[in-house]
């Protein structure tokens, strides 16, 4: 079902300490009557600490990346049992950063989700052009292509389980963010283009977060449009008071 979503993405940030006072802030500032699902993604580190303490509160805990191997000689990696196991049942994948540092193409990208998803947890699914794609007018051949290589193997009933995260390059972190137009045209032609593969019914109640430099000011623009069902968040998320209103912005 189609949902409004606010994710806050914290990246390598909050240590410990910090992270349970982000989220002490955060349950008392957002609370329980949100309409909205919120949801966390701290470092895996701090992943059992949010578990826990978020417990009895709505808000939900998510982990950055994972492994697509269940277990095995992969050092330094997590598997989805492992986040399972701490009652992390929601992932985002091929974020940006993941991309472009850490190299994971839509191929590795498929094989995540096909993990993700037999262990049925929840994927926010991200992927977006960079500026030069946009420049050369390319934008949605690039946004296509990473859709259909890293998502369109999955079975429709699959998509129950997929939210979908368009993350332009160019806004993320920079300040700079898609105008509420441009991301409506990129939302609603992800849209189209899910309906093609696997039907109205599936584009219909598919939820699409826009993603880059979204803030407390330019939130409930960018969530008005129609085929905005949320955003996920990086910078402003690090912060209760702006996460917070940005989630009131929904
Ligand atoms: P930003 O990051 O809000 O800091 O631009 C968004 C993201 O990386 O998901």
């Amino acid at each position: 079902m189609r949902k409004k979503i606010v994710a806050g993405n914290w990246k390598m940030n909050k240590n410990l300490v910090d992270t349970k006072s982000l989220l002490e802030e955060l349950k008392s500032k957002i609370g329980d009557d949100t309409t909205a699902e919120i949801i966390v993604a701290p470092t895996f580190v701090n992943l059992s600490t949010a578990s826990e303490s978020l417990q009895t509160s709505k808000i939900k805990v998510a982990a950055q990346n994972m492994h697509q191997e269940d277990s095995g000689a992969y050092t330094g990696e997590i598997s989805a049992d492992m986040l399972k196991n701490i009652d992390v049942d929601t992932v985002i994948l091929g974020h940006s950063e993941r991309r472009a540092y850490f190299g994971e193409t839509d191929e590795l990208l498929s094989k995540k989700v096909n993990a993700a998803l037999k262990h049925e947890m929840s994927i926010i699914f991200c992927f977006g052009e960079e500026l030069q794609d946009r420049r050369n007018d390319n934008h949605f051949t690039v946004v296509e292509n990473q859709l259909k290589n890293g998502l369109f193997h999955v079975d429709t009933s699959s998509w129950k389980n997929i939210v979908l995260a368009y993350e332009p390059v160019w806004a993320i972190g920079t300040g700079e963010t898609a105008s509420p137009e441009q991301a409506q045209e990129m939302h609603a032609f992800i849209r189209k283009t899910i309906a093609g593969a696997f039907g109205q019914d599936v584009a219909d109640n598919v939820t699409i977060l826009y993603g880059g430099s979204v803030k407390p000011n330019n939130a409930k623009e960018i969530f008005s449009k129609e085929d905005v069902d949320g955003g996920l968040i990086g910078g402003a998320s690090l912060d209760s008071e702006s996460f917070s209103a940005i989630a009131a912005a929904i």
